[in-house]
């Protein structure tokens, strides 16, 4: 198997939690943790890898085609594990243009830098492998499940940029024979995610006694996984999945939001000691999303049979671990949405 590593987006939130899984459980692989910090990346995720001897961090923007190349040439990384991405839907509602920036043209740098680098492309020690969503596949009505057989049908910029850069990944495949994995994943929650998501941000906002918005009438349906468990399967995927498949990740656990947003509220209210009802107090209905997609429902099925992944972690349990996370990780939280974080690692790399 490859041994140096380049996972890029790892200071983000699941980016952080396969670095930090790499890195401890393969302390014979070198682990390039490539990211260019935009307020979705923030080192203190990896701070506690931070001094590992098979750790190392490289700020970089996947759009800058020269320094990517620089680093290849300098590194020669033997394969890519690429998560670096512009995540957040309502921003590409906004801002589409950052999406084609990041998730197009940054995915296609790094296409083209492994392609040039890696001479020998058959070498079964290279591994270019895309961390892709399951919105490419657009949206379910009340029946039904995304297969990795689904035809494409992206319903916003986000996805459809994700989207296109699953293309290039395959277009790579058939054109240049690059060997390239993909996985489609849910919607993941979990410590260290960036509280614009809906669960942090729900969290955060019970925590501030602030409303909780919950778009149009709260019906559409999400499938949420764990983000340990998809760091999992990407260690697994990655390790034995065949070039040129793709896999579909999630967990079978599907939630209207209006539901979600009620039971952590009712989790909330018993560990911050309020009566139960406080915090759906909270509940507010706010103008929908603008083409927001009804329903996403994942078949994990291959991934099971092929590879033997499954969640380990219930959802139960894991809202529980994530709402102790946020709990006892206030500073963390105080620094994110204050943006304190940033400065204080501009100031840091500008120094070195
Ligand atoms: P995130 O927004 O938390 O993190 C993204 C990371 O990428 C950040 O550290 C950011 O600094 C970095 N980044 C952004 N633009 C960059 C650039 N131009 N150059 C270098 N680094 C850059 O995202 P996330 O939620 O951890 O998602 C990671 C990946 O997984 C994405 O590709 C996303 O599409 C995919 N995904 C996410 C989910 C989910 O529920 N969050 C589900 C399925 C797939
Ligand atoms: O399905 C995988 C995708 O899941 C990932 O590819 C994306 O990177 C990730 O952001 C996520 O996309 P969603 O749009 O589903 O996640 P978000 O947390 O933004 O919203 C979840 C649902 O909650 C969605 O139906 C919109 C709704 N929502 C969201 C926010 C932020 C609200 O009702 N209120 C809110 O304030």
């Amino acid at each position: 198997m490859p041994k140096k590593i380049l996972i890029t987006g790892g200071a983000g939130f699941i980016g952080s939690h396969v670095v930090r899984l790499f890195v401890n459980q393969y302390p014979d692989y070198q682990i390039f943790n490539l990211d260019a910090l935009t307020y979705a990346g923030n080192l203190a995720n990896v701070a506690d890898v931070a001094d590992k001897p098979n750790y190392t961090f490289l700020k970089a923007d996947i759009t800058d085609t020269e320094h990517i190349y620089a680093l290849f040439a300098e590194y020669q990384f033997e394969a890519v594990i690429h998560l670096a991405a512009e995540s957040h839907v309502d921003r590409s509602i906004t801002n589409p243009l950052a999406f084609v920036y990041t998730n197009i043209i940054g995915t296609v740098n790094l296409l083209n830098a492994a392609k040039n680098t890696w001479k020998d492309i058959s070498n079964r020690n290279h591994r270019f492998y895309h961390i892709s969503t399951d919105e490419v596949y657009g949206s379910l009505e009340h029946g039904g499940y995304f297969t990795e057989t689904t035809p494409y049908d992206p319903k916003s910029p986000y996805s459809a940029s994700k989207a296109s850069s699953d293309h290039f990944v395959r277009a790579y495949h058939n054109t240049y024979k690059l060997p390239v994995v993909i996985s489609n994943c849910s919607n993941n929650y979990g410590p260290n995610q960036f509280p614009e998501k809906l669960i942090p941000l729900i969290i955060n906002n019970i925590q501030q006694k602030k409303p909780l918005p919950v778009y149009g009438k709260g019906e559409n349906v999400r499938d949420w996984l764990y983000v340990i468990d998809h760091a999992r399967a990407i260690d697994i995927v990655f390790h034995k999945g065949k070039n040129g498949e793709t896999y579909n990740i999630g967990g079978f656990n599907e939630w209207k939001n209006i539901d979600l947003v009620r039971l952590i509220c009712k989790i909330m209210d018993k560990k911050l000691g309020n009566p139960e009802g406080t915090s759906e107090q909270l509940i507010t209905f706010v103008t929908d999303r603008a083409g927001h997609d009804l329903r996403y429902a994942i078949d994990a099925s291959k991934i099971k049979s092929e590879l033997g992944w499954q969640p380990s972690v219930t959802f139960e349990e894991g809202l529980e671990r994530t709402i102790d996370w946020y709990l006892e990780n206030k500073a963390w939280l105080e620094s994110v949405t204050s943006g304190s974080y940033q400065k204080y690692y501009e100031e840091m790399y500008s120094q070195r």
